[in-house]
This record gives C-alpha cells, structure tokens and sequence, in this order.
C-alpha cells in the first residue's frame, strides 16, 4: 500500500473522530503513506448520543488489511490524555494531530438549549484543546508536531439554526492562532480547515449526489500536506473541498479618522464617515495583531501632530497594489552643496549656541583655534537633496503638502569640513504601506570628492498614500531604542527663542509651516512649529557636550523619532541615559511635558585613552642623588623630623620641559620615607621645577623664593609648609 513522494514512516498520527466520514480518510491516507495511525472513535451517533467500538476497530481492520499501522482507541476527546496514551503505548511517540471528532445539536438560536450548547462546546473546542494540550510537550520535547483544527463555513459566515456550532468552529479557529504562534520556536505548527464533505454529518442537509461528489478524498491530501515536516504553512486557514482548495484572511478597510486633536469623538462624526470606514478599496490584510495595532498608533499619531488637518484630509486614491520594485533602490538626485565657514555657525546659532557658554566658541568662531562643524549639521547637505527626488516618484500619490518627518538617521564617518564641497546622493531605500499612509525611506550618502562623510536616512510619512499592497516594515530602517526604565542620567534645559524657526531655516529649510501662520492654520497647527530637525539639533548638541566633551570626532551617530510639534519660544529637556557607548534621549517640551523627540540615542567613541606616559627618567638626573642622600639622612633621623614638620612633599622633577621624574618626601607617616613616584596619600605640598633648577636650589645658588618669583620653581598645595623645607634641603641636601 505504500505511496511515493510525501513519506510520514516513523511518524504517530492521531486522528480523532477517525470511524467514519472525514476522519477516516485522514487515517487511511497516513497510514498509506507510512504513519503508524491511532484511529480514535467514540463510536455513538451524530448527535452524540451513545458509543460503540465498532467504528474505530473497522478502520484500523481496513489500514492493517492493506499492511499498515494502526491501533484503535474508543475513548471521547473529553478524555484527552487517554488518546495520547494510546499513541505512545502503542508506538512510543505523537507527532501529529488530527482535531476532527464532531457531532451536531441543529437548532434556531432561540431553541437551544444549555446542554446543546455545552455538549457542542465541549466535543468540538474543549475536546481539540485537550487532547492537544496532552501532546504538546512531546511535540515540543522532540521539536516537532504538527496540528490540525477542523472549523467550518457555518462559523466563518454563519449558518441558519447552527449558532452553538458556528460559535464552537470558530473558536477553534481562535484556537489555533494562538497555539500557531507558541509553537512556532518548537517546530510545532498548527492550521485550520473548513472542509465540505459527504458524510454522515452532511447527509440531511446535502442532496445525496453532492454526498458522492463531495469525497472526503477531496479533503484528505490537504491535511496530509500541512502535516508533513517539509510544509513550513502555519497558522493559516483553508477552505476545501471537491478538490479545490482555498486559503483565507483577513481584510480590513483602511479606515477613517473620525476625530480632531482635542476634540471629543462623537457618534455624528462616526456616521458621517461611515462610508470611508467601510469602503474596502485599497484595503489591507493585517496578519499579526502587531500589524493590526499599528494603525492606532498611526492614527494617533496623525492626530496629535496633525491636529484636525487628517480629519479634512481626503484619501488620495493610488492604483491597488502598486508595484513598488522599480522605485525601490532607485536614485533620486545628486546635489552639490557649497559652503564657507558661514554656513556652520548659522547653522550652530540655529540650534541654540551662544557665546553665553564658552565652551560654544569652536562652533561660531571660525578664528577659534579648535573651530569646527556640529555633527548634526550632517542632516543640512543631505536635505536638499533629498526634497529634489520625492515628487518624483510614479504610481505612488505623494503629497509633499501632507509629508510628515517621521525619523531621521545620521551616522558620520569623520568630522565635517568647516567649508567646501559636499556632493549627496540620494536614493529611495525602502517604501512601507502603513495603511494610513506610506512611508517613504531615503537614503542619503554624502561625499567629500570620494570620500564618504556621512550618511543619512530620512524616514518620511505621506498621509493618505498607504494602501497600496506593500509591506509594513523593512529590515533597510534605522529603528529607535526606548531609554532605560530609569532616572535620567542627566538633564539639560534649553529656551527656545521666539525667533527660533526664523532663525533655522535660513541653513536651508524653507518650509512655510515654520514660519507662516496662515500656512501653519491649514496645517491644523495654532501658529508655526519648529522644525523636528532644529529640535533634533539642539539634542545632539546636549549629549555632544554632556557625554563627548565637545569632541566633534566622538560623534558616531544619532537616531531619533518625531512625536509631538514644538512651538519656538518653549523650553526643551534633553533627558540623557548612558548605557555604555549609546546615550539614550527623549527631548520633551517643558511647558507641556509632553515627548518631541521620542526613543533618541546618539553612539559616541568612546575617549581615546591617554596617551601612555613616558617612561620616567631614572638615570641621568642630578637630583636623584639627592632624592636618595635625603632618604638616607631622614631614615637615621627616625621619627623626630616627622613630629617636627608633620608633611607629605612631592617632587615633580622636569627636564626639558617634561616631567622626567618624581619623588615624594613624606615626613608624616611613621617614621618618614623618601620614596620616587607621587605620594601615596596626598601630597600637601607640590614642587615642580627642572632638574637644573633644583641642583641650584640644593646648591644655594638660589634661594627658592627667587625660583618661586622668577617662575622656576611652582609650589601647589600648601605655600607656607615649604619654609619647613627649606630647612632640611639646606641641612640633608649637602652633598
Ligand atoms: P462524521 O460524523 O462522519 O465524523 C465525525 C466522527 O467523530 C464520528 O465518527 C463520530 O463518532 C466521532 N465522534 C463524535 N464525538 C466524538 C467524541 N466525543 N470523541 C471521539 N469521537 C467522536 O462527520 P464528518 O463530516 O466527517 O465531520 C468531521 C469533522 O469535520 C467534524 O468536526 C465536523 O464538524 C467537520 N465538518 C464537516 C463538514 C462536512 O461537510 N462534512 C463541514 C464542516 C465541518
């Protein structure tokens, strides 16, 4: 009886419900393909009223005729763990199974009772889950299973007179998605079929030449299929039947916006959109409940940054299914961006420096010594070469007037010129269909000659371009990070000025949303908003100079996400988390609390080393003789010369312009040392001076006030104690 191609030898299948009808011809088709096979029947009516071992035992008689596998079991489903017992007893494993058993209590809605309502719950939901659960943790010991759930088209669409049934099949359906996704890391998968078939079940409903035409052979090499270890389908759902097979999903409108920002949700906006909400042109098909809560977020989204502007925003029909393959990887522009040293400090006045902090100064003077370019102002070159490509694009209904920067990346590969030539390119990464809308994601890499600078993605929100068939996410987008749930490590506050927008948009972004208040009203915003990326500036500043020092050459790269419009004028708190080399930040609005800039960070370098010391001199210097005749004298003296100036000395000794060597006289521990190297417990006095300058010291042809005048010899510490020493180099010193 074997047969060729889909092998399942060495495989246990149990099937439920297996004496007759469907579930029969799931355990012949097994068995004939290698499966040992428990062929489980409880064996009463198809109301479920009595029990019989006859229906079992013909089935497995008819599968060992034919020279397979097969063992009978006759309990109910209710008794799930007896099933699974039956499988391993008689063959030492379960690998699949078949949910199938079921009976009928038909009655209108009204008519049923609570035992027909109980008893079709408990064979069809209750029984699927509990033999299930019983094989679960062989399937998952083993890292394989394969399950099957038997819906129906009367619980997909409803059926007359079936609703204990119609609810019991679709719970199932419920069921197995949830058991599809747990199962998933196991190799354990579980589908859904909703067959149609003659049988037993069917044959009052069904005229009998349907009853022959639809064969439970029509139905079987399905199940056979999703359970063999080579089918990767999971939780799925499929309609069979008379040798046709279909697969089901969801679909859902795209849905309308029904409220404003600020406004209550009420039940007249609700009818007044109702025809949007179900129309189902360019509908999408979530398939994870992630997928299908994007959209609130969407939504959200839109309405806090948009205020009321969605709610007039009228969806900008595309073609269904737009093919996006030959505008994804396609190059938008080249653009060359000149610039002198001007360009920089506008820029840096734009995001808030001032000479108020003098540790701003290498960023607005371009006399200053160490004058440099933000790293954030990586975003400016790049910009315009991007707004060059977008209108371009065909097939997708992109509206600059409702573009929403959604996030940006910037990653620098070395510090930026002060001035010159910067040349961007700039390509289309990514298209997303949010359903709401499309998210556009651009890539910029900018070039100085053939050197790559930087690079940038712009991640772009077209409201009402969405629904066009594309994917939700992309591997090719820079994600954000939520800060740790803890404190901030720091927090700077920054003002922004009334003229704030004004003031940043002349780096080169002309948008009139920032300045013009009749342009900002048809926007739905009160007056003119700051742009994210002058928000976004004064950010990468913050985490610049509280975790980099100001080093422009430790700013490796900065992501951050747009949530909330600033007005200029407001306060911004920069809240920073260090967690090792990536700082975290949210910049929230301070008058509001409310988060501008959500799941920031920014990866530093971390600060070079510094550089080894030299090695100390320990040959060739004059004063180590003394050092070491001064040791020599201060241990005879013991004890008495520590009482009597109670002082630790340090000595940092240089030779030409470097310190060569230390020593360190302690006349306050024990008895007194005098040992090379700093003082072990803190100096109280520290000299510095060269070794020339203190051989003439010793040598009294200086007295050390006049070296300590003249500049020759610092004294840090404490000045006075080092009249006390003068005393012992004029009386230890002498060579
Ligand atoms: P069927 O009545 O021929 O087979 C069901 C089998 O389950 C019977 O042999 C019965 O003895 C057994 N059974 C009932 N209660 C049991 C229990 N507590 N424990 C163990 N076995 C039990 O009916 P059919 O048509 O083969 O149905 C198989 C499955 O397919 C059922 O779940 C049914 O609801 C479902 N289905 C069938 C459709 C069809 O067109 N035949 C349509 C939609 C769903």
């Amino acid at each position: 009886m074997a047969a060729a191609g889909l092998r399942f030898d060495g495989r246990v299948v149990l099937v439920t419900g297996a004496g007759g009808g469907l579930g029969r011809a799931y355990a012949l088709a097994f068995a004939e393909r290698g499966a040992s096979v428990v062929v489980n029947d409880l064996g009463g009516d198809f109301k479920g009223y009595g029990k019989s071992s006859s229906a079992a035992d013909k089935v497995v008689d008819e599968i060992r005729a034919k020279g397979g596998k097969a063992v009978p079991n006759y309990d109910s489903v209710e008794d799930g763990e007896k099933l699974v017992k039956t499988a391993l007893e008689a063959f030492g494993r379960i690998d699949i199974v078949i949910n199938n058993a079921g009976i009928l209590r038909d009655r209108s809605f009204v008519r049923i009772s609570d035992e027909d309502w109980d008893i079709i719950h408990r064979i069809h939901l209750r029984g699927s889950f509990l033999v299930t659960r019983a094989a679960w943790n062989h399937m998952k010991n083993q890292k394989f299973g394969r399950i099957i759930m038997t819906s129906s088209a009367a619980g997909i669409y409803g059926n007359f007179g079936q609703a204990n049934y119609s609810a019991a099949k679709l719970g199932l359906l419920g069921l197995a998605n949830t058991i599809a996704i747990e199962g998933r890391k196991y190799n354990i998968h579980c589908n859904t079929i909703a067959p149609t078939a003659g049988s037993r079940l069917t044959q009052t409903v069904m005229p009998q030449d349907l009853v022959d035409a639809f064969k439970p052979e029509y139905v079987a090499p399905l199940v056979v299929w999703l359970c063999h270890e080579s089918c990767a389908e999971n939780g799925s759902l499929f309609e069979v039947g008379a040798g046709w097979i279909g697969k089901l999903r969801w679909e859902r409108s795209l849905g309308a916006i029904v409220r404003g920002k600020n406004q209550p949700m009420t039940p007249e906006a609700v009818r007044d959109k109702w025809e949007k909400v179900c129309d189902f042109d360019n509908a999408s098909k979530p398939r994870t409940i992630q997928e299908s809560i994007s959209v609130l977020s969407d939504a959200l989204s839109q309405i806090e940054s948009q205020g009321n502007v969605s709610m007039n925003a009228t969806r900008s029909v595309v073609s269904s299914s737009v093919d996006t393959t030959g505008i994804v990887g396609r190059e938008l522009a080249t653009n060359v961006y000149t610039y002198t040293h001007l360009e920089p400090i506008l820029y840096a006045l734009g995001v808030g420096m001032s000479t108020k902090d003098p540790d701003h100064l290498k960023f607005l003077f371009e006399g200053n010594e160490e004058f440099c370019c933000l790293p954030s102002f990586g975003v400016i070159p790049a910009q315009t070469s991007m707004f060059d490509g977008v209108p371009s694009l065909p097939g997708l209904n992109i509206d600059l007037a409702k573009m929403l920067h959604g996030e940006q990346y910037l990653e620098l590969y070395k510090p930026l010129p002060t001035s010159g030539q910067l040349t961007s390119v700039s390509t289309v990464a990514d298209i997303l269909d949010k359903g709401s809308g499309a998210v556009l994601l651009i890539d910029v890499n900018t070039y100085c000659g053939k050197e790559l600078v930087c690079y940038n993605q712009f991640s772009l929100f077209f409201v009402g371009a969405g629904g066009f068939g594309g994917k939700r996410t992309s591997e090719k987008a820079k994600l954000t990070a939520n800060p740790p749930k803890r404190p901030p490590d720091a927090v700077i506050s920054d003002v922004t000025t009334p003229d704030q927008a004004a003031l940043y948009r002349l780096s080169g972004d002309w948008n009139p949303l920032h300045l013009d208040p009749s342009f900002a009203a048809l926007g739905g915003f009160k007056k003119p908003i700051l742009h994210g990326l002058c928000t976004f500036g004064f950010a990468a500043r913050n985490v610049l100079k509280q975790f980099a020092d100001n080093d422009v050459n430790r700013f490796k790269a900065i992501k951050v996400r747009f949530a909330k419009p600033v007005y200029p004028g407001q306060t911004l708190q920069t809240e920073m988390w260090k967690e090792g080399n990536r700082i975290h930040f949210q910049t929230k609005v301070k008058e509001t609390g409310e988060v501008a800039i959500a799941g920031g960070y920014v990866d530093i370098v971390p600060a070079l080393a510094k550089p080894a010391q030299e090695p100390l001199m320990t040959e060739g210097l004059q004063s180590n003789l003394v050092f070491e005749e001064i040791g020599r004298r201060v241990k005879e003296m013991g004890n008495e010369l520590v009482k009597k100036v109670n002082a630790i000395f340090q000595w940092d000794i240089t030779k030409d312009g470097k310190t060569a060597m230390q020593w360190t006289i302690d006349l306050k521990n024990g008895s007194g040392a005098v040992y090379q190297g700093p003082a072990r417990s803190s100096a109280d006095t520290t000299f510095t001076l060269s070794d020339e300058d203190f051989m003439d010291v010793v040598q009294q042809k200086i007295n050390p006030q006049k070296a300590f005048f003249s500049g020759k010899l610092k004294v840090k510490g404490n000045i006075m104690l080092s009249q006390k020493l003068e005393m012992i180099l004029k009386y230890y010193a002498k060579l």
